[in-house]
């Protein structure tokens, strides 16, 4: 499998070490060279290289920031590539996703948001016309929001959309409920400030036609502690599945 990463940082990395028996040529591109090289001695698989569309890339894999995401996209899937999206949060930009639902009327493209830090797209995905609500809660330590507060703190509860505008840092989950739900108003986000917890904790409520379900996440961080090493590991968990006959829990 060849695969173009954009971006070569922290989930690039989990990434590379746990596909190296699967991947015969990985491009990366990022513009901080030392990231690069870090990754292109650690991988002997690795290629430097400037973006460019070939048929000789199975997967786009982006690892890098919602601006990246918004740069590249366009061009991808106006070449009939496939593209695996991290940075889900830029799909909070109205433009940018109608934008990205008309070129994809006109091509043989598909993009995989994977489930990143969260799980349960599964029970969403088979529920979506059936849900009478659905609500996501995201507890992290005060630090993260650049808070010393010693009580749990509600710091936000409105849409994922009003989110999107108040905690654009804290969105990569909300806008994955978001899209999988195909609504952005329907998905309510809780935001609290925790000072008893050392990790992210997401709890997903929903209220169905189909029944109700809770589910926890207590994500541990990666070396990124911003990102929770399950992120990288939900696309990992994607390209092994894709590459499999029998697929569970498509
Ligand atoms: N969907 C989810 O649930 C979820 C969870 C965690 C992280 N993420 C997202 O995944 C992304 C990657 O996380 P990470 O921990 O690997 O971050 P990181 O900072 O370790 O690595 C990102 C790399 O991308 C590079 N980069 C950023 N924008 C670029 C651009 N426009 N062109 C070229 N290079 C660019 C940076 O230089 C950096 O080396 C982040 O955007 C993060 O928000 C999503």
């Amino acid at each position: 499998m060849n695969i173009f990463f954009i971006g070569a940082g922290n989930c690039t990395e989990i990434i590379l070490e746990k596909m190296q028996n699967c991947i015969k040529k990985a491009y990366l591109l990022d513009y901080d060279v030392e990231k690069i090289n870090f990754l292109k001695e650690k991988f002997h698989f690795c290629i430097e290289s400037d973006f460019f569309i070939s048929d000789d890339i199975d997967f786009y894999v982006e690892c890098a920031s919602v601006e990246a995401v918004k740069k590249y996209t366009e061009n991808i899937i106006r070449n009939n590539k496939n593209i695996i999206i991290l940075s889900s949060g830029a799909f909070s930009d109205f433009d940018f996703r109608n934008n990205v639902e008309n070129i994809l009327k006109n091509s043989r493209s598909q993009i995989f948001i994977p489930s990143g830090a969260i799980g349960g797209i599964d029970i969403i995905n088979s529920l979506k016309d059936e849900i009478n609500s659905i609500t996501i809660e995201t507890r992290k330590p005060p630090l993260s929001f650049n808070m010393i507060n010693t009580k749990e703190e509600l710091i936000f509860y409105g849409t994922a959309e009003e989110a999107i505008k108040n905690y654009p840092k804290n969105i990569n989950v909300a806008i994955t409920l978001s899209m999988a739900v195909e609504s952005f108003d329907k998905v309510k986000v809780k935001i609290i400030s925790d000072p008893k917890i050392i990790k992210n904790i997401h709890k997903i409520f929903i209220d169905s036609k189909a029944g109700k379900y809770e589910i926890k996440i207590e994500n541990n961080p990666s070396n990124n502690p911003k990102t929770s090493l399950m992120a990288p590991l939900s696309v990992v968990g994607f390209l092994k599945k894709f590459n499999n006959s029998i697929k569970v829990g498509v």
